[in-house]
């Protein structure tokens, strides 16, 4: 099948000599959600910048539904829309006619319905004759989607679509972008530093540091493995081998029987520590102490997320 985006060996080494992006491989399905997570400075713009045409490649190769975005450039980019991270519209145009303009660009017939309704969507229909410059964040943050959306894109990105943005344009943004993706299967990739955006509407989640893809998973996956926490019970006495009672639990005797370790859900209703400890003391294990690990993915994302605080 063919994929919507595919992305080989990318790299970019900027003039500075910075490596923004390092052997990028992914491919993005048809009609997904896909966020783009890592801490600032990681790529994430960048890797967006070439896709769309703004930046060049160093190395590597990327297309969309199949066209080369280097030698089919203008097949390529017609089928994308993008939210670029920092606002810039022309400032004294009417929201009407900037949003129209955009759709002219690609080349498309005009459509006012489909206008009409971009802007109703968007809660910009009472604005429409209003110039941009009379807008506010908020407001100027909303025609921009609605420019990325005037020449009906298959595509769509939203570069840190939420950082600084209400509760409100939060909310319809995210309306919006599953009703895109529902009615018209646009495949949507947005980036951000927020896991809980991520996890809110993401169908897979990629995390991006350093240039480096490190992984690319579906968030239900993600989820699973972030969910695991490991329980290690450092015992008085050395114990030869688990005891029968304790058959229900997944647990593993480490470090020549002095070591008990526990592998647990914390997304399950019960981690079943209580029972466990209990069934312990039933057994007559003591325990000379405690502590309680989180997996490595989850480490990978508390880094990502400190770095960005
Ligand atoms: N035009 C540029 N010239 C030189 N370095 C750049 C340029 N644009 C971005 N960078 C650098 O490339 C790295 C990645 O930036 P960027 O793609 O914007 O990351 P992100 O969007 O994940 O925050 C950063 O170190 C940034 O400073
Ligand atoms: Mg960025």
């Amino acid at each position: 099948m063919q994929h919507a985006i595919s992305i080989s060996k990318l790299s970019k080494v900027y003039d500075s000599g910075l490596a923004a992006l390092q052997e990028v491989d992914l491919d993005i399905r048809n009609g997904e959600i896909l966020a783009l997570l890592g801490p600032n400075g990681a790529g994430k713009t960048t890797l967006i910048s070439i896709v769309c045409g703004i930046v060049n490649p160093t190395n590597g190769k990327v297309s969309v539904q199949g066209h080369d975005i280097i030698s089919e450039f203008r097949a390529a980019r017609e089928l994308i829309g993008l939210v670029p991270q920092e606002l810039h519209v022309e400032t004294f145009e009417t929201v009407w006619d900037t949003v129209s303009y955009s759709r002219g660009l690609f080349g498309k017939k005009p459509k006012p319905e489909l206008i009409e309704q971009l802007l109703r969507d968007l809660t910009l229909w009472d604005k429409k004759d209003n110039k941009i410059l009379e807008l506010s964040g908020g407001m100027k943050r909303r025609v921009m989607i609605a420019k990325a959306l005037a020449h009906e894109p298959k595509i769509l990105f939203l570069d840190e679509p939420t950082a600084g943005v209400d509760v409100e344009l939060r909310k319809d943004m995210w309306q919006l972008v599953r009703r895109l993706r529902e009615e018209g299967g646009v495949t949507i990739i947005l980036t951000t530093h927020y896991i809980e955006e991520a996890e809110e509407i993401a169908d897979r989640v990629g995390v991006i540091n350093k240039g480096r893809l490190i992984l690319v998973e579906e968030k239900k996956e993600l989820m699973r493995k972030l969910g695991k926490k490991q329980l290690t019970l450092d015992l008085n006495d050395v114990l030869e081998t688990l005891p029968e009672a304790l058959g229900r639990y997944d647990l593993d005797l480490e470090n020549g029987g002095e070591r008990l370790v526990y592998r647990y859900d914390t997304q399950a209703e019960r981690t079943g520590i209580g029972s466990l400890l209990a069934d312990l003391n039933r057994a007559g294990i003591s325990i000379k102490d405690l502590d309680t690990e989180q997996s490595s993915l989850e480490d990978i994302f508390v880094t990502l997320v400190e770095e960005t605080r």
